[in-house]
């Protein structure tokens, strides 16, 4: 069966201490929880992924990166790889965020890449797609998506596809408090678990967990996640309050 995951991005938020405060309050909340119904993975700044990793040994959590780099080692200023997210017991990568895309000029060749290196180190993907307001407004979006999907993960085989997390991000929804409705959402995760069952088979497919990422909070959590084919969420601002992302857990 595919897995229900909630996975929280953190992006460029809290000091140190706060994020170990975090990470604690996150943990005791998942104590009091009898079986969470979803993995949950935490994705913080990379500085304090050792630090998130010890906390979580031993409880059902996962940590993820926010991003590494395309190249395997060598002269790369600033850089982290995959094998060093592996080296440290780093499960999970968010790849391909649209802020990546917009900021740091991450292109879909890039992300090929990207996507190879962590499959190689042992490092999930969590890979991310969306589409701009105006490419939803000209009706091309599931066109923008599918490229995405095509361009940057495609040329995988159907064994290393089985270790990928999709999370559909519609850019006009992030940070701004417009969540895409939950048919729109449904919508776009129906059409991208087609264009998998295309390329992969209907086995695949079904095994693929689409997460949904945009304004997902407390409030709207369970309409989204009681969808078909939305399988949890990406969680941004919603992440850095644990009662918040508490709740966005228990919403299935
Ligand atoms: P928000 O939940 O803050 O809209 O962010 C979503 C996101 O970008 C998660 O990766």
């Amino acid at each position: 069966m595919r897995k229900n995951i909630v996975a929280g991005n953190w992006k460029m938020n809290k000091s140190f201490s706060e994020a170990e405060t975090l990470i604690c309050d996150i943990l005791d909340g998942l104590d009091k929880i009898d079986e969470p119904l979803a993995d949950v993975v935490i994705c913080p700044p990379a500085l304090y992924l050792e630090m998130a990793v010890d906390l979580i040994r031993e409880t059902p959590v996962c940590i993820g990166a926010q991003n590494m780099s395309q190249f395997a080692s060598g002269a790369y200023t600033g850089e982290i790889s995959a094998s060093m997210l592996q080296s440290m017991e780093v499960q999970y990568c968010i790849l391909g965020h649209s802020e990546r895309r917009k900021y740091f000029n991450e292109t879909d060749a890039q992300l090929a890449q990207k996507v190879d290196s962590a499959l190689a180190n042992d490092v999930l993907p969590i890979f991310c797609c969306g589409e701009e307001l105006s490419e939803r407004e000209a009706g091309n979006h599931q066109n923008v998506v599918k490229g995405q999907i095509e361009n940057a993960l495609f040329h995988l085989t159907p064994d290393q596809f089985a270790n990928v997390v999709i999370a559909y991000e519609p850019i006009w929804a992030i940070g701004t408090g417009v969540t895409a409705s939950p048919e729109q959402a449904q919508e776009m995760h129906e059409f991208i678990r087609g264009i998998v069952v295309g390329k992969y088979g209907k086995a695949i497919a079904e095994e693929t967990s689409i997460l949904y990422g945009g304004s997902c909070n407390a409030k709207n959590a369970k309409e989204l996640f009681a969808k078909p084919d939305i399988d949890g969420g990406l969680i941004g601002g919603a992440a850095l309050v644990a009662e918040d992302f508490l709740t966005i857990i228990k919403s299935f």
